[in-house]
């Protein structure tokens, strides 16, 4: 089990904020939590076995472990089995702890009986710890190099972005804020869409209410907070004007179709859960997905150096890359996602009213001109079978 200080408790947070950005931390507490915590821990049997015999894990285990991810799989949609393996541990271990139960069989028992169970697990491994500005330098270097490279482009009318992996929705709304901080009067006359997507239903649904507590406000300046949210009882919601760029939508970026001609990607902190296989599958569909002059923004823990065929580094330390073209050559195809993505409630700005997809996928028809063929061009992951979720129209005309 790995800890580290509530930074919110702490007098210089850098140390316990970089430790938990780098996604192997178990529990964030307070110093008296964490003396709680291991008192209780050294008494738990499952925990102590392990500490003292990790080495020795019956083999059975693997066979039971197994059937605990399929189960997982089955009920929650979210297949596990190319997540790091530690990770997954880990959070079983703490499932079983906080249940007081000893053994992965009598564990797996206890899913069969108790369906909420799988989607308490699911919920746990998934780790959505995020914030507001996390690394504040990333967006300062976004503002000072990215966004003008975007918006230079001759001609620009529209600007596309996906947050992969986005939680609850605060590192989509901080890159709505500097976007509009940019772009200033010009945002008017642009046409902005901020795709954030996420495995997991639950923090989508916070993400599109757009609401938080006081306590997550703190990497705000006074001035940002009054002109971009409003308060409310219990906490702050981010103003409509910004919430408009925004839509929020379920997506297994391991297995659901990507979004496309994108001018920006940002995907942190959730590479580093996941094994190097599944890394460059994803990785592959990120470059697929940006257009030819496209960027690509990583976690401070993560990287796309292996991949020098797909990015070239602009900014190591903020890891930031510019898509590379020519060298890789790929035909991707994706399967049908379980569940339809459910589009966000508000449309974003300027755009076209999106259409709720009623049943699985299927692209535009390209064949159009102007206007229209652009925006059949950019709708792949948006479409049901009958109505183009990018731009509201039937497949057939869009
Ligand atoms: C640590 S959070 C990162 C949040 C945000 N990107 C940030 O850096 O602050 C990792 C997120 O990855 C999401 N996630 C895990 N597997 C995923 C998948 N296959 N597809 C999409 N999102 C996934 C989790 O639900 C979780 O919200």
């Amino acid at each position: 089990m790995t800890f580290a200080q509530d930074p919110e408790t702490a007098k210089f947070d850098g140390m316990p904020r970089s430790a938990i950005d780098s996604g192997c931390i178990d529990f964030v507490l307070s110093p008296e939590k964490i003396a709680e915590e291991l008192s209780w821990m050294s008494k738990h049997p499952t925990l102590r076995r392990k500490s003292t015999d990790s080495h020795q894990e019956p083999k059975d285990d693997d066979h039971v472990f197994n059937s605990i991810l399929n189960l997982v799989s089955t009920s929650q949609g979210a297949d596990f089995s190319k997540y790091k393996p530690n990770t997954i541990h880990r959070r079983t271990q703490q499932r079983m702890a906080s249940l007081g139960i000893a053994s992965l069989v009598g564990y797996l028992t206890y899913l069969g009986g108790h369906p909420e169970e799988a989607a308490k697990l699911s919920n746990h491994v998934l780790i959505p710890v995020t914030e507001f500005f996390r690394n504040p330098e990333v967006f300062e270097d976004l503002t000072s190099t990215i966004y003008p490279a975007i918006v230079g482009e001759y001609g620009k009318e529209t600007i596309r972005i996906w947050v992969v992996a986005c939680s609850s929705g605060e590192e989509v709304y901080s890159l709505a804020i500097t976007l509009l901080e940019f772009l200033g009067a010009k945002a008017d006359n642009l046409h902005i869409q901020i795709f954030g997507t996420d495995i997991s239903e639950k923090v989508i649904a916070k993400a599109r209410s757009g609401i938080y507590p006081d306590s997550a406000m703190k990497n705000l300046s006074g001035d940002r907070i009054a002109k971009f949210f409003t308060k409310e009882t219990g906490g702050y919601r981010v103003n409509k004007t910004v919430r408009d760029l925004c839509v929020f939508a379920r997506q297994d970026v391991a297995k659901d179709p990507p979004f496309s001609n994108l001018d920006l990607i940002s995907c942190r902190n959730f590479l580093i859960y996941v094994q190097p296989e599944l890394q460059e599958k994803i990785i592959s569909t990120l470059h697929y997905a940006l257009n030819p002059s496209g960027f690509l923004l990583l976690g401070s823990a993560e990287s796309a150096a292996s991949y020098p065929l797909m990015f070239t580094p602009l900014n190591k330390k903020n890891k930031i890359y510019s898509k590379k073209i020519g060298n890789h050559r790929q035909q991707r195809t994706f399967k049908t996602s379980r569940t339809p993505i459910q589009a966000s409630v508000s449309p974003p700005a300027k755009a076209r009213p999106i259409a709720r997809a009623t049943s699985g996928w299927s692209s535009c028809n390209p064949a159009s001109t102007g206007r229209r063929r652009s925006a059949a061009r950019s709708c792949s992951a948006w479409c049901s079978k009958s109505t183009c979720r990018n731009c509201g129209r039937p497949v057939s005309t869009c």
